[in-house]
């Protein structure tokens, strides 16, 4: 039997529309103070730091895992590198296409979830995943499958380097953010709730695109999974990774209990 849903519960659903969808057009305009570019520098240090400074100059194949609107995957292309970008997101990558066509920079595209991801084998020196897209991997094993996935996608000896919020991250509102500046083009509020039985953070996120008559609002609601260190290393040594090293983000510092943001280097073993 068909049961109509409450009429609240409707349109609840119709309010909110999924994560990277609506607001895929105007992500660069409210990421435009991320300094992808040092971003970029750091990767590369971490790899050196681990001696894969000569891979990456033999083989210059990176992937980006969750590449979004294709900014950092740009970057790496507009260096010499063959880089193939997954999102889940179509509009996400749409915006990377657009933008890889205007710039004239080639980057092989393709729309996949993470954990049913399917490239050639064996290929890759450097997977990245960065800005806390694997926090999106709400269910451990869907994580796991990522991690197999991804290492069976490097060379022996390839880097895989990824970066999550942590736990103390998400229960520290740390999503709790708003710019409601009438001068800009885009405002929005963010209100996240952590729910500490499933380690899920929930961010509900309410933008303004326009002004005057003109605003309209969308709504996406975003939710994240905290993983504990021990669960992430768990994960990674379950999916063959040799872990090297997790740094305090954008620092060469050992984690704190402090940390909201930890790197996480891992190597696919040479044999
Ligand atoms: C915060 S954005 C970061 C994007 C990009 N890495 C950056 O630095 O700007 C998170 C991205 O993860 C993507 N994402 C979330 N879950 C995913 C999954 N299961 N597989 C692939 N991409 C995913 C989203 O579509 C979104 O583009």
């Amino acid at each position: 039997m068909t049961q109509t849903p409450p009429s609240s519960l409707l349109s609840k659903a119709k309010a909110s529309a999924p994560a990277f969808t609506t607001i895929a057009p105007y992500y660069d305009f409210v990421m435009r103070d991320v300094p992808y570019r040092r971003w970029k520098e750091y990767v590369l240090r971490l790899v050196d730091r681990h001696g894969g400074g000569s891979l990456l100059r033999r083989n210059r194949a990176v992937l980006d895992a969750a590449c979004g609107t294709g900014t950092l995957a740009l970057m790496f292309a507009a260096d010499g590198y063959q880089v193939t970008a997954v999102d889940i997101s179509a509009a996400m990558i749409e915006e990377a296409r657009r933008k890889s066509v205007t710039l004239q920079i080639p980057l092989a595209l393709l729309i996949q979830d993470v954990a049913e991801l399917s490239v050639e084998p064996s290929r890759y020196a450097l997977c990245i995943s960065l800005f806390d897209s694997l926090n999106y991997v709400t269910v451990p094993a869907r994580l796991h499958q990522a991690f197999l996935r991804i290492h069976d996608a490097l060379v022996p000896g390839g880097f895989f380097i990824f970066d999550l919020n942590t736990p103390l991250a998400l229960r520290s509102h740390m999503f709790d953010q708003e710019d409601l500046n009438p001068q800009e083009p885009v405002r929005y509020r963010w209100r996240s709730t952590y729910d500490e039985r499933t380690c899920l953070c929930t961010v509900r996120m309410e933008f303004w695109i326009g002004s005057g008559a003109e605003t309209s609002k969308c709504t996406e609601i975003h939710v994240q999974r905290a993983y504990e260190h021990a669960e992430v290393l768990q994960l990674l040594e379950e999916a063959g990774f040799q872990f090297l090293e997790a740094l305090e983000a954008y620092t060469f510092d050992p984690l704190r209990p402090t940390t909201d943001r930890v790197f996480y280097i891992a190597q696919r073993p040479e044999t």
